[in-house]
């Protein structure tokens, strides 16, 4: 999967005429544990997916001063350039905010970013909870360094995307979705102590285990997607002011939100407690096996999946219906577990099933939605997959 380096190759010629210097591909990402965690300096356990955004990109060298200047198989017909000269937060809007944000906070580090034409096509869909956005940011980050001839820390590419996202653009995220896409590994999930930054590798292969992940694109997108991410921060922000604590990830007892008299602030305070301790479970699970002597690791990490789903809709208040409907019936027809996944209010369920339980899932949830009458769900493989990488040129 990912979209074909000689098609965005040829999108390249097609809108700049000449050949790109070489292709980039960035991952989606699909989380297995840790929502709403990262921005509280707490636990994720997130893998790059299958799918992903490819940047076919050339040097610019301009006389008239240096410029970015960007296609997409997904906007046709449009072209957008950007002066990289001067470049300052609010001067780009749409879709090439991003991409223009990534080459600000190069600069602003230090990097001498160069004039660069970039074409850009995706398999990534947008608005379904999978990171097409940082998929287009890390993307970028990975052309316009290796353009410039400079290798940059992975990790620290991942903090600078990020920040091109937050200051440049204006959406206040964590720094779980860069990081998965920048440093995830085939067959495992990425974990990542947002704390300390520190990051292991999780190995996680649910096919050698006859099961699979499943991702539901539910479709759906709710009003005020943005203004509930900032005032869900705010909130867990508020709620570790009130307890003393630099932040929430500094609680490991889930009674010590009790101490919060706000029913609100108490019940956002224990999903971010709880979920912190689901993603050591899982990875205790994965590294260690089941404990139990049943060997169902899959079947423990199905059973938090659904506890996470159940905080994230009734603690934390940013399911939607859609998802909620979409883990009923995966759990009713066989799933071993599944939970919306990303920031909430719209996107994507990931769910855990067995290999003879993938098709009846699917019925299922196409069936549920149906019959409400809510436009055909979308089902999407989610393969632990390599994160971000320069494609041969063919
Ligand atoms: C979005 C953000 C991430 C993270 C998730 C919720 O995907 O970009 O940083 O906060 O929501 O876990």
């Amino acid at each position: 999967m990912s979209p074909s380096p000689s098609a965005v190759q040829e999108l390249f010629r097609s809108c700049f005429g000449d050949r790109a210097d070489g292709v980039w591909l960035a991952p989606g990402r699909a989380n297995l544990m840790g929502e709403h965690t990262d921005y509280n300096e707490g636990f994720v356990l997130p893998f790059a997916l299958g799918q992903g955004i490819v940047a076919a990109a050339a040097r610019r060298d301009d006389s008239s001063g240096r410029r970015l200047v960007l296609c997409s198989a997904q906007e046709p017909g449009s072209v957008a350039e950007v002066s990289l000269d001067g470049l300052s937060p609010g001067q780009v809007s749409g879709w090439a905010a991003y991409p223009a944000g990534v080459a600000w906070a190069l600069a602003a580090a230090g990097y001498a970013v160069p004039g660069a034409c970039v074409a850009f096509d995706s398999d990534v869909p947008a608005g379904a909870g999978l990171s097409s956005s940082a998929a287009l940011e890390c993307a970028t980050a990975l052309a316009l360094t290796e353009l410039a001839g400079v290798a940059v820390d992975r990790r620290e590419l991942a903090a600078m995307t990020r920040r091109g996202e937050n200051e440049f653009v204006g959406v206040p995220s964590g720094i779980m979705d860069q990081s998965a896409s920048l440093l995830g590994q085939r067959g495992h999930a990425l974990l990542l102590d947002c704390r300390s930054l520190e990051t292991s590798q999780v190995p996680f292969d649910p096919a050698a285990a006859a099961a699979q992940l499943l991702l539901i694109n539910t479709r759906a997108r709710h009003e005020l997607t943005a203004g509930q991410y900032g005032r869900r921060r705010a909130e867990c922000e508020q709620a570790a002011r009130l307890l003393g604590v630099p932040s929430l990830r500094y609680l490991t007892d889930v009674a010590d939100t009790d101490r919060l008299t706000d029913p609100v602030l108490r019940r956002r305070a224990r999903h971010v407690v709880t979920d912190d301790q689901r993603v050591l479970e899982v990875v205790g699970f994965l590294t260690r096996g089941s404990g139990s002597g049943s060997g169902d690791v899959l079947g423990e990490i199905g059973r938090l999946l659904t506890q996470a789903h159940v905080s994230l809709r009734d603690d934390f208040e940013v399911s939607w219906p859609e998802a909620d409907v979409a883990v009923d019936a995966a759990l009713t027809a066989g799933a071993l577990g599944a939970r919306m996944i990303g920031g909430g209010f719209g996107g994507s369920v990931l769910s855990l099933v067995r290999a003879e339980a993938a098709e009846p899932v699917r019925a299922a949830v196409a069936e549920a939605f149906g019959r409400r009458a809510w436009t055909a769900p979308e089902f999407l493989p989610a393969d632990p997959s390599d994160g971000a990488r320069r494609l041969g040129l063919q």
